[in-house]
């Protein structure tokens, strides 16, 4: 979601601005701007669209070495020229970008600006009118923006500039990301470090409710009461080239492609001198300490989650219930005794996730964060983190992470099974390198996807999964992943719930697809493709080696059954990108989708 940048230093920062806010595109957005201040004045150059067609109305006459830009993903007001960032105040000494949710700013409004008349719809305006008023009242810039931060409800991540003092950057968070840069003879911010790397990999996190002052040479840190805080800088582990799309059309395949090598990374990661896999003994203790798992997550990493139930309850015998996010925070169940609660995300910064994260700790409950970015939100905030070492990933559709989190999740599962003693049966590190072998055949096998994408996904309006067992939580995701990138209208189901009632939706050629990976139901789920094809259903059926029969599409490598949820996705996801692309659609930055979801 929205996504700021800021730069103050010895160049023009123009170009900066505009290659950070193009780093940041992926996290979706639908409107871009920035803001530049110099002995003239203020500048703002905003559009509705791409950063592309920002770049295309910036004046490159007028230059300026601090600057603010944000992309914008639209929450109060639609997307527009108008509405997008930074927004100034009346009489226009103040520019401001945020990134959140001012929930109070309708009180804000009636309470103290009721003589202000508002050029936009949204809630980040009420922001740089409050800080003009309480200067207009007169107090100094710094004090005026303590008191305004004071008053907001709600998320932020806010940078602003005063036309007055070319000089300084004026920098605030609470709940949404934020980082300092550091260069020599500039400085940076910006939501994530990705936009910033073209200048510097020396970061310094912020924490919630803290204020910062940046200039060209000096970055201080105050909490709201003007304490100074001291915090040391940390080195990204990023590669540029990681961010890259190099010969790819697309992030998405480029990441699809990278999951055999994200396989033994994380064989690699886990393993320890002996060979075994292991995981930090505290969290395997917080493990076996709690009578019940409570996994907690949104959209594929949930998708995940339900895999992740399986691997944990199968192999460690530890009851676990997964719960999508949104829906916990308000409909929270009984607890168990001694509950620990895992969080998966991609990103770390899922908000609906966070504030379960929030009350879990009021409960004083232990939790786990599984999670790709080191230093994310919901890592910081947790009592322990597994990373998932996927590098980063930059499509909105969720592809690498997934697979990921799933072998992070078999590994928690193995590690705790072995301290708890209990027999697993199979060799986890063994397996899972067959895996990333399947895995490379799978993504070799691109034209037969593309060519299935063609004959079943071209012209339909809508598709549906079915599967039975560990099958049917991978057609939620690959329902999921069809939806969100090819507009098909996709649904998973359990292949015994269809004729329960979406069976009554079933047409001549509707697209089903069945995975039929699972020994046990193996004749079960076919027997539901039967059903559907009785009603004129197209199938598509997508089996594995040594379960295969001579009507299927598709057969994946065999490998270990549990584990086949890391395997059979990739012809799913590959499905759905190439019913994407022959659907012209924008693979890496679908229409209304953010990859970062960092509003409730
Ligand atoms: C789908 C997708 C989303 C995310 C969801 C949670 O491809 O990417 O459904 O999985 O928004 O995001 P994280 O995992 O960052 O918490």
């Amino acid at each position: 979601m929205c996504g700021i940048v800021g730069f103050i230093g010895n160049k023009d920062s123009k170009e900066v601005l505009l290659k950070g806010l193009e780093k940041l595109e992926y996290r979706g957005y639908d409107s871009a701007g920035i803001a530049i201040v110099n002995e003239n004045g203020v500048t703002i150059f905003k559009e509705k669209g791409r950063i592309a067609d920002l770049r295309r109305i910036v004046d490159e006459r007028v230059s300026a070495n601090t600057g603010i830009g944000h992309t914008r993903w639209a929450t109060h007001g639609v997307p527009s020229k108008t509405n997008a960032h930074p927004h100034q105040s009346t009489n226009g000494r103040f520019t401001l970008v945020h990134n959140g949710v001012i929930e109070n700013f309708d009180l804000l409004k009636r309470e103290y600006l009721k003589d202000v008349s508002f050029v936009s719809d949204t809630d980040t305006e009420v922001i740089v009118q409050l800080i003009e008023l309480f200067v207009k009242e007169g107090l100094e810039v710094l004090e005026s923006f303590r008191k305004t931060l004071s008053l907001l409800r709600g998320s932020y991540a806010i940078a602003f500039l005063d036309e007055r003092d070319k000089d300084t950057i004026y920098v605030a968070k609470n709940k949404s990301p934020l980082l300092v840069g550091l260069g020599t003879g500039f400085n940076v911010i910006a939501s994530d470090a990705m936009a910033m790397l073209q200048v510097t990999d020396q970061f310094v996190e912020l924490m919630d409710k803290e204020i910062v002052i940046i200039t060209k040479d000096k970055v201080t840190i105050q909490n709201l009461q003007g304490e100074t805080i001291s915090r040391n800088p940390y080195t990204a582990e990023l590669d540029a080239s990681d961010i890259e799309k190099g010969t790819y059309p697309h992030y998405m395949l480029k990441e699809v492609d990278e999951q055999p090598l994200v396989m033994r990374k994380i064989i690699q990661k886990y393993q320890g001198k002996n060979g075994e896999l292991t995981i930090d003994s505290k969290i395997i203790d917080a493990m076996k300490q709690s009578d019940r798992i409570y996994i907690i997550a949104a959209g594929t990493s949930y998708h995940a989650g339900l895999v992740g139930k399986q691997f944990i309850e199968k192999m460690a015998k530890i009851p676990v219930e997964v719960h999508v996010s949104s829906e916990f925070v308000y409909n929270m169940p009984l607890l168990s005794e001694k509950p620990l609660f895992i969080f998966i995300s991609q990103s770390g910064e899922t908000a609906d996730s966070r504030a379960v994260l929030v009350s879990v700790k009021e409960l004083g409950h232990p939790a786990l964060t599984i999670t790709n970015v080191p230093g994310s939100t919901l890592s910081r905030e947790a009592d322990y983190t597994l990373l998932l070492h996927a590098g980063p990933e930059i499509a909105v559709a969720s592809t690498k992470a997934y697979t990921a989190q799933l072998a992070v999740l078999a590994i928690l599962a193995e590690v705790t099974a072995k301290s708890r003693e209990l027999e697993v049966g199979f060799d986890l590190v063994r397996e899972l390198g067959i895996i990333a072998n399947a895995m490379e055949v799978l993504c070799d096998s691109k034209e037969i996807i593309e060519q299935v994408a063609r004959e079943f996904l071209t012209v339909t309006r809508n598709c549906f999964f079915i599967g039975r067992s560990l099958d049917f939580y991978v057609g939620l995701e690959g329902a999921l992943k069809l939806k969100e990138i090819s507009y098909i209208q996709a649904e998973g189901f359990a292949g015994g719930e269809l004729k329960h009632g979406t069976i009554a939706l079933i047409e001549e050629g509707t697209p089903v697809i069945a995975l039929a990976t699972q020994e046990g139901v193996n004749l079960s789920i076919r027997g539901n493709v039967k059903e559907v094809v009785a009603r004129g259903a197209n199938p598509c059926i997508i089996s594995m080696k040594g379960l295969e029969m001579d009507e299927d599409s598709f057969v994946i490598p065999q490998v270990h059954e549990l584990l086949t949820p890391l395997v059979s996705v990739i012809p799913l996801q590959l499905l759905a990108y190439y019913a994407a692309l022959h659907r012209d659609c924008d693979v890496d930055k679908p229409r209304n989708l953010a990859k970062s979801v960092t509003v409730e």
